[in-house]
């Protein structure tokens, strides 16, 4: 059907790019994950060329399933959400279909540069100069889009999941600026503007807060949104979610010295970082319980709809790794912990059984909604889906947790005379189990994500988008 659309309906076809390029760079990212942990295990997979060394792929994985397959999730879902809890467009056609672009130019440079050795050499903002301006372009073009279109909203209220990623749309931008001001000497080397110990208490702000607001805060605007929506319940409690948003914004910037224990920073800050990250737990089981909740009466659900089971399961993730966070953070803990598979494991909860489970149910609620269609293609698949997503988590992060302990104990373990008991390479080979089932627990969640790309593709085959994007029309219409 071809349907003159009218300037008032809601922009779909970003949302649409960016939810399909979610999909592709998920398996990308993921696939990659895969082949790096099973580089641990078979090490010959280095194939002795340089751009295909663990270090250098490592760096290329994390950018790919934060900010290529993580960051199109929220993209995609932040307009979303905007245009349909504000009743209007988005501001920019031409700004939106920018922010896709360059965001995918940005992606692109990292899987040009980082193979090639270009890198600033700090976790999670390895990205040189020229790319580190142009992301900082682009999300500043976000932020006009996002917030134009919140100024230009037919409702009254914010809702709160905007509430959410309006945060993470400002600090991730604060965070970024502030840790790239760098001294470029040559098109891909620059030296950082900080040094010492001042260099590195603001790489981990940056750090933490980017797990904080990238992979915590954008997503719980997607759960504020997607739970309710998927449950068909009103959320828990709107007061609860205030004092949610109020309290984690202003606890998770303190916490970032966690990373930084026992070393050159100084204690004081290091002891602040702890008591920050333990207080923590209250905001995060706070909107952990309130999403949990909105199911209240609507838990019956659960057993027909895989959709509302990946969302809830995601939330029991978080609750999971936000409650073994602040316990990581505390000193002693942290002494055995650092270093280790355990946070590596930490990371994973949070990644695979928080961000990209919520997103994966984000994604399966709303891709049949912007391209026109009543459902996905196959439940049955989305059901196969959740199964290997789930025991996939299980296996990687029980592994890590086997791997962690055990190596932070054999490197700590001293005999009488004051001599280590274990050589490094026995801790790495008491690890060699663990590596084999981390591998095994990524490729069951990667296959997954293989089933959804098949799912996506044929609903995407099937769809009417002209008819979506007149059925939000008519929403558009029909709400004033
Ligand atoms: C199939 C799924 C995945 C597999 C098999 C996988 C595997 C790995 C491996 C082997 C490492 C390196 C560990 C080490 O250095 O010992 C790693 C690091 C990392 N991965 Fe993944 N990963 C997967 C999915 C994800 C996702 C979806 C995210 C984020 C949304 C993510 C975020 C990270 C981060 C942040 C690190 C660095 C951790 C640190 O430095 O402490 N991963 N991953
Ligand atoms: C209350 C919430 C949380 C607290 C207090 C917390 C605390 C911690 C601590 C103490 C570490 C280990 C630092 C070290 O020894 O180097 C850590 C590492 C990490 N956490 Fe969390 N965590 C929380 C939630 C999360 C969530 C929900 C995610 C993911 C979505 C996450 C992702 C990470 C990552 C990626 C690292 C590794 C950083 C690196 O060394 O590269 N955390 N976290």
């Amino acid at each position: 059907m071809s349907t003159a659309i009218s300037p008032t309906a809601y922009n779909y076809k970003v949302v649409r790019q960016f939810a399909i390029m979610t999909v592709v760079w998920g398996i990308l990212g993921m696939g990659l994950g895969v082949f790096i942990a099973s580089q641990l295990v078979w090490p010959q997979l280095n194939l002795d060329l340089p751009w295909t060394s663990f270090g250098r792929l490592r760096p290329l994985h994390t950018n790919l399933v934060i900010f290529a397959f993580g960051g199109c999730a929220l993209f995609a879902t932040s307009y979303y959400v905007v245009q349909r809890t504000c009743q209007t467009r988005l501001i920019s056609d031409s700004l939106a279909a920018f922010t896709f672009w360059g965001w995918q130019a940005v992606i692109v440079g990292a899987l040009v540069t980082l193979p090639l050795g270009y890198t600033t050499t700090k976790e999670y903002a390895e990205l040189e100069w020229p790319i580190a301006i142009l992301l900082a372009i682009v999300w500043v073009t976000y932020g006009v889009v996002f917030f134009g279109t919140i100024v230009k909203r037919k409702t009254k209220h914010i809702y709160v999941g905007n509430w959410f990623y309006g945060a993470f749309i400002v600090v991730t931008a604060m965070l970024h600026i502030v840790n790239h001001a760098s001294l470029p000497v040559s098109l891909f080397k620059s030296y950082s503007a900080y040094s010492g110990a001042t260099d590195a208490m603001i790489q981990w702000w940056y750090g933490h807060n980017a797990v904080g607001f990238f992979l915590t805060t954008g997503f719980l605007g997607m759960m504020y949104y997607f739970v309710p929506k998927q449950a068909e319940r009103p959320i828990y409690s709107y007061r609860l979610s205030i004092v949610h948003f109020w309290a984690l914004i202003t606890l998770y910037i303190w916490a970032g010295p966690h990373h930084l224990h026992y070393t050159a920073l100084p204690d004081w800050a290091q002891s602040l970082g702890m008591a920050m990250s333990i207080v923590l737990l209250a905001p995060s089981w706070g909107g952990m319980i309130n999403g949990m909740m909105t199911l209240s009466g609507a838990w019956h659900k659960l057993r027909t709809d895989p959709i509302l089971r990946f969302l809830v399961v995601s939330l029991a993730f978080y609750g999971m790794s936000t409650f073994e966070g602040p316990m990581m953070a505390i000193k002693t803990v942290n002494s055995l912990s650092h270093y280790t598979d355990w946070t590596i494991g930490h990371v994973h909860a949070g990644a695979l059984g928080w961000v990209a489970m919520i997103s994966i149910g984000a994604l399966y609620h709303m891709i049949p909604k912007v391209y026109g269609r009543e459902q996905m293609h196959s439940t049955g698949l989305i059901n196969a889906h959740f199964w290997l997503a789930t025991i996939g988590t299980v296996l990687y992060i029980s592994s890590m947790w086997v791997n962690g302990i055990t190596q932070g104990l054999m490197w700590r373990a001293i005999n009488d005379d004051g001599t280590l008991t274990y050589s490094f390479v026995e801790a790495l080979q008491a690890s060699h189990p663990g590596f084999i089932v981390r591998a095994l627990g990524g490729a069951f969640f990667a296959s997954g994500v293989l089933l959804m790309a098949y799912n996506v593709l044929r609903t995407v085959r099937a769809s009417k988008p002209a008819e979506a994007e007149a059925a939000a029309q008519i929403a558009v219409v029909g709400a004033h």
